[in-house]
């Protein structure tokens, strides 16, 4: 511990000396910006002081499963301003200081998901504070997964950097940072900045993230992996058992890179690496500056996943360069992100292939808005309603999907050549910026729907702050997906027998889209058809595995339950979860998804079992 204080003094002194490594220019009015970002998810007051650069000391304890932290802040204070607030959760403080002198702080009442406010005493003249902390064993951010070699991560959107890093955690407030991490000497330290590629002999690793960043951008993993070059700017890390078929499976995303700077402008961030996480990390992928995090359930063997790449990849633009001011702006970073990674995709693999997959996604899409409809209209509208609410509910298909198809239907509007370089435009003027949802509707009013008939053709408002999918919604037509529903028509009414289908010339998305479309009330008998065709429980692509096992759940195809069981005590993608639960209440399985889920639910990721406790009302059911 004293050698981290020591050293997060000698960085205080070399920032006080003004030597501060370079990096990039602010853009004029951030900071101002900034200023004005008011968000419900943060105690933050960035009127009276933003964090600037952040100087990350710690010491990660597997044994204890506790990081042990000094994180100091440079500071832009305002002259009138008497604190400085920060947001954390289930975070020890021990000591703060205040350009080196030890103050009193304060921390405020402990609220659901948002945590307690740290308040800091400050003047108009102070530069910088320094905040001494423990992590808690069940910091919601972290997964430790054990093992000979255990393995850390981090997942911090939407508000979880909190409770691993005391912080203005609101996406409209960026800072640069360093860091300095000690971690067992058998293990490599990453994190969303310059990373290494080789283990330290002495486990300790420095970080330099030179670009400013929003709070949920922060990232660390810490495990056995291996670095292998893919490409001038790319790259891929995983455990050794991974690492060559990895290197395999994203062996195109230098090809992704140029195409997607060749669309809307260099890439801003140096390098795009990625880093394939175990299993239980609860998400797809998560867009880390300079190092995407994924799950390996991506990696299918020949490559058919990597549209879920060329999303993180397009994040590089639409939310780490431009990101949403606030939670309720989300579909700013991910509608766009959608739309960029459907022409990452174009580009990369053709039109057919990104039209079948625009094709699956409106379908997702149609479902899930009715499905919410039916609960609360106004979480369909683009431009969310998040107050007194987790964040997290916002991560649906319609910030997604619906953002996606918003932003298809202003090009096919306008032309693409005309999109093109109105996005172009828009991603470099505002780089490293904060953007609302109001204010992108100016930009987009002044710069490209410049007269009434053009605002008559998109009717912005039905989409930004109206129910369901507008009439005008773009129709999407794939030859490939209306030969596969005419064949799967064919089978459900016995018309085409099961050894007439094409399984073995259908690509991923034409196979996904036979078995989630296979009707709910199909015997176990047909499945068990299927079956003996194809094998589909020892197939390598997880999304194909799963639109299996959620119908063999609804058939009650008995021989793929040990399959569904192992899937779900080894995968913690909440994107698989969520419906394989479902379908087993839905389907009277209870017990099974109860007795499944007590075997399961110590490998998930709090964020997943935060919504999966839900659904399955586990407290209250196993509460003594
Ligand atoms: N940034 C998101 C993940 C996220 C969103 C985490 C909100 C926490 C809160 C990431 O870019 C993402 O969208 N991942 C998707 C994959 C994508 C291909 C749609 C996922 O994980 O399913
Ligand atoms: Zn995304």
């Amino acid at each position: 511990m004293n050698r981290l204080f020591a050293a997060a003094c000698f960085t205080a002194l070399i920032s006080w000396l003004g030597c501060q490594p370079s990096s990039t220019p602010r853009n004029p009015d951030t900071i101002l910006d900034m200023k004005r970002a008011t968000d419900y998810h943060s105690y933050s007051r960035p009127q009276e002081a933003v964090t600037t650069h952040l100087n990350w000391q710690a010491k990660v304890d597997f044994d204890r499963k506790q990081i042990v932290a000094t994180a100091t802040y440079d500071l832009d204070v305002d002259a009138d301003a008497q604190r400085v607030m920060l947001d954390i959760r289930d975070l020890t403080i021990h000591e703060v200081r205040v350009d080196g002198e030890m103050v009193e702080f304060e921390l405020g009442p402990n609220q659901p998901f948002i945590g307690q406010p740290l308040s800091i005493p400050i003047q108009g003249h102070h530069k910088q504070i320094s905040i001494d902390y423990t992590t808690s064993q069940d910091a919601a951010a972290f997964l430790w997964v054990d093992g000979d070699k255990p393995f850390l991560f981090t997942q911090s959107q939407a508000i979880l950097a909190r409770t691993w890093i005391p912080c203005q955690d609101s996406p409209g407030i960026r800072f640069t940072y360093s860091a300095d991490v000690e971690v067992r000497s058998d293990l490599m330290a990453l994190m969303s900045a310059v990373n290494p590629t080789t283990k330290a002999d002495d486990g300790r690793y420095h970080f330099e993230m030179n670009q400013p960043i929003p709070s949920y951008l922060l990232a660390l993993a810490v495990g056995d992996v291996e670095f292998r070059s893919v490409g001038e700017h790319t790259g891929v890390y995983a455990t050794p058992d991974l690492i060559e078929a990895a290197a395999f499976e994203f062996a195109e995303m230098e090809d992704m890179l140029s195409a997607a700077e060749s669309l809307y402008g260099t890439y801003a961030w140096e390098r795009y690496d990625l880093l394939v996480l175990p299993a239980a990390f609860p998400f797809g992928g998560m867009e880390n500056p300079r190092l995407t995090f994924a799950t390996p359930t991506i990696i299918a063997g020949d490559r058919s996943l990597v549209s879920l790449v060329a999303h993180e990849l397009a994040h590089s633009w639409s939310g780490n360069l431009v990101t949403n001011a606030t939670w309720d702006d989300f579909w700013l970073n991910e509608g766009f992100t959608v739309y960029f990674e459907q022409r990452i995709m174009e580009s990369v693999y053709g039109r057919e292939i990104s039209e079948m997959l625009s094709t699956l996604s409106y379908q997702g899409l149609v479902d899930e808005v009715d499905a919410i409809m039916d609960v609360n209209p106004n979480d369909t509208h683009l431009r969310l309603h998040l107050k007194d609410r987790d964040p997290d509910d916002g991560m649906t298909a319609i910030a997604y999907d619906k953002g996606y198809f918003f932003l298809r239907l202003i090009e096919e509007t306008v032309g693409r050549e005309v999109f093109d370089a109105f996005l172009k435009d828009y991603f470099t003027s505002h780089a490293f910026s904060v953007m609302h949802t109001d204010q992108f509707l100016s930009y987009l009013e002044e710069h490209l729907l410049n007269t009434e008939e053009l605002r008559q053709t998109v009717q912005v408002q039905a989409w930004v702050d109206g129910p369901g999918l507008p009439d005008n919604c773009p129709q999407v037509s794939s030859s490939r997906i209306e030969r596969v529903d005419a064949a799967l028509q064919g089978w459900v009414n016995g018309s085409v027998v099961t050894s007439a289908l094409p399984w073995n010339d259908w690509m991923y998305q034409e196979r996904y889209r036979f078995l989630s479309n296979i009707p709910d009330d199909t015997p176990a008998s047909r499945m068990a058809e299927l079956d003996a065709s194809w094998d589909i429980n020892t197939t390598g692509n997880n999304e194909i595995l799963f639109a299996w096992l959620e119908q063999c759940i609804r058939s009650k195809h008995e021989p793929a339950y040990d399959r569904l069981r192992t899937f779900l005590v080894h995968v913690g993608r909440r994107k698989f979860l969520t419906p394989l639960y479902a379908a087993m209440i839905e389907s009277n399985l209870a017990d099974m998804a109860h007795s499944i889920y007590t075997e399961a639910r110590p490998n998930y990721h709090s964020v997943s079992i935060g919504t999966i406790d839900a659904m399955l009302d586990w407290k209250s059911v196993n509460q003594p």
